[in-house]
C-alpha cells in the first residue's frame, strides 16, 4: 500500500508540458517554427477530417474544463453554443488576466500565441462562428505584440480569413484591449467593453453560450483553456485523460509567487498539493524561513495553513476540502506575515476593484475595508470577526457578479484558519508580528 501511494505521488511530481510545450522551444514571432512544432496540424484535422460535432464530442470526451478558475466543462459550453440558432456567433478569448499574482496566460500569450489562435479558428468551426476577439490585458505590451504578429501571420498563411485552407469555413479575429479594470475580466463585463461601452457585468443568467457578445452565442474561453485543445485534437480525448484526475483531466499551470525561492510557472497534472508547488517546484521559502500561509487560486481565492498543504487540487478541492485551485495562483508567506494585514490588503483590492453598480459589493467591501483597517491599527473589537463574516455571506448572496460573490472564499477562509491571529491582535498594545502600524498604544 505504502509503494502504491509512493507510486501515485511520483506520478504527480513530473512536469507535463501540454499548454506550455512550445514556451522557449521556439520563436514566437515565427509561424514556421510553430508550424515545425506540428502547428496548425490540429486545424487541419479538424476541417478535414473531423465533423463540427466531431471536434465538440473530443473537448467534451477529454473533460477539459476551465482554466480562468471556475471549471466549467469545455465541451459543453462549446455545445450550447453550436446548438444555439443564430445568424452569427462568436468566439471569443478571455485575455484580461487580472487575478493578482497569476500570469500563465501572459507567458502563454508571449511564447506560444498560434497555439491560442488556432484554437480559436477551431471552436468556431466547431460551434458554427465566423468571428472572433481577443480581449487583452492593456498592460500586456508583449501579449498584444506577439498575437498581433501571429495573427497577422496567420491570415498570411491562409489560417484566418476567407475559405481557410479551401475548407470553405472562414473565421477573422480581432485584438481589444483592456484598460486595467479587474472587472472586466468578468465575462460579461468583457463583452460589454467589447460593445463599446462600459465595462460592467450583466446578470447571468442568461450565459453567453447563448446570449453574449451583441446578444448572439458566443464562447468565451480562458487562454490557457483554448491553448489545450490543439493538442486534444492531435492526440485524441484518451491521451489527454492519462494526466491529472478523474473529475478533473490534464494539467494546470501554476504561478509561484510570495516567498518561494524559485517564482515563477509551472504545469503540472491535476491533482498536484500545494507542498509538492511551494518546496519541490518553488524550491521552499526564501532565508529558510517557516512557511504560515497560503493562498490559493489568487485573490479569490483561499487561505490555508500548513495543516492543507497535503491537499491535492483540482476543482473539487474547494468543495472537498476548503482549498480552491481557482486560477492557478499559490501565493506562498512566511512566518512573519500578519493574516489581519493580509486580509486588508485583499479587502482594499476588491473595495478599489469593485465597478459599483451593484450596492452589496460596492458597500460591501467598502465595509469590511473599514473594519479591517481599524483593527490593523490595532482598534478591533471581537465582534467585528463576526461582523466581518456576516459581510462575506451577504455580498456573496446578494452580489450581481463573480466579483462581489466571492470575496466571501478569501475572507471566510482567512478569518476561520486565521482567528488565533485576528484574536490575538485586538487588545493589545502592538502587531504581534510587527507588521500592522499601531496608531496609538491601546
Ligand atoms: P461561473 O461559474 O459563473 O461561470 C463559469 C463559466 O461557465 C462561464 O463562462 C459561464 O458563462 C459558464 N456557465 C456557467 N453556468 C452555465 C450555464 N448554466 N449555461 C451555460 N454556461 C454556463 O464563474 P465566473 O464568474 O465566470 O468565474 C469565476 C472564476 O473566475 C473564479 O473561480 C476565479 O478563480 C476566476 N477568476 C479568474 C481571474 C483571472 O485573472 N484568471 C480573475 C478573477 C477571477
Amino acid at each position: 500500500e505504502r509503494l502504491k501511494l509512493v507510486v501515485e505521488r511520483e506520478k504527480v511530481t513530473e512536469e507535463v508540458r501540454i499548454v506550455l510545450r512550445n514556451i522557449g522551444m521556439i520563436d514566437p514571432r515565427s509561424i514556421d517554427q510553430y508550424i515545425a512544432r506540428d502547428g496548425y496540424f490540429a486545424l487541419h484535422k479538424a476541417l478535414f477530417e473531423m465533423k463540427p460535432e466531431q471536434v465538440i464530442e473530443t473537448i467534451k470526451e477529454s473533460g477539459l474544463r476551465g482554466r480562468g478558475g471556475a471549471g466549467f466543462p469545455t465541451g459543453l459550453k462549446w455545445q450550447f453554443t453550436a446548438k444555439a440558432q443564430a445568424d452569427q456567433k462568436y468566439v471569443v478569448c478571455n485575455a484580461d488576466e487580472g487575478e493578482p499574482g497569476t500570469f500563465k496566460d501572459r507567458l502563454i500569450m508571449e511564447g506560444d500565441p498560434h497555439s491560442v489562435i488556432e484554437a480559436m479558428i477551431i471552436c468556431g468551426y466547431a460551434v458554427g462562428a465566423t468571428k472572433g476577439y481577443i480581449y487583452i490585458r492593456g498592460e500586456y505590451y508583449g501579449s498584444v505584440e506577439n498575437i498581433q504578429k501571429a495573427i497577422k501571420d496567420a491570415y498570411e498563411y491562409g489560417f484566418l480569413g476567407e475559405n481557410i485552407l479551401g475548407s470553405g469555413f472562414s473565421f477573422d479575429l480581432t485584438v481589444r484591449l483592456g484598460a486595467g479594470a479587474y472587472v472586466c475580466g468578468e465575462e460579461t463585463a468583457l463583452l460589454e467593453s467589447i460593445e463599446g461601452k462600459s465595462g460592467r457585468p450583466r446578470l447571468k443568467p442568461p450565459y453567453p453560450p447563448t446570449n453574449g457578445l451583441f446578444g448572439k452565442p458566443t464562447v468565451i474561453n480562458n487562454v490557457e483553456t483554448f491553448a489545450n485543445v490543439p493538442q486534444i485534437i492531435l492526440n485524441g480525448a484518451n491521451w489527454f485523460k492519462q494526466f491529472g484526475t478523474q473529475g478533473s483531466p490534464g494539467t494546470k499551470v501554476f504561478s509561484l509567487v510570495g516567498n518561494v525561492v524559485r517564482r515563477g510557472i509551472v504545469e503540472v497534472p491535476m491533482g498536484v498539493t500545494v507542498r509538492e508547488l511551494i518546496y519541490k517546484f518553488g524550491g521552499g521559502l526564501v532565508g529558510g524561513k517557516q512557511l504560515y500561509m497560503v493562498q490559493t487560486g489568487g485573490t479569490a481565492g483561499t487561505f490555508i495553513g500548513v495543516d492543507k498543504l497535503d491537499v491535492p487540487l483540482h476543482y473539487e478541492s474547494f468543495r472537498d476540502h476548503g482549498v480552491s485551485i481557482g486560477s492557478g495562483v499559490i501565493l506562498a508567506m512566511d512566518e512573519d506575515v500578519c493574516p489581519v494585514d493580509v486580509a486588508l490588503n485583499t479587502m482594499e483590492f476588491f473595495e478599489h476593484e469593485s465597478c459599483g453598480k451593484c450596492t452589496p459589493c460596492r458597500e460591501g467591501t467598502r465595509l469590511a475595508v473599514e473594519i479591517l483597517r481599524r483593527m490593523s491599527k490595532g482598534q478591533g473589537k471581537r465582534e467585528d470577526l463576526d461582523t466581518l463574516k456576516q459581510i462575506a455571506i451577504t455580498t456573496q448572496e446578494a452580489s450581481l457578479c463573480g466579483l462581489g460573490q466571492s470575496i466571501n472564499v478569501p475572507l471566510l477562509s482567512i478569518l476561520d484558519n486565521f482567528r488565533e491571529d485576528f484574536l490575538a491582535h485586538i487588545g493589545t498594545t502592538a502587531c504581534p508580528k510587527g507588521v500592522c502600524r499601531f496608531e496609538k498604544p491601546m
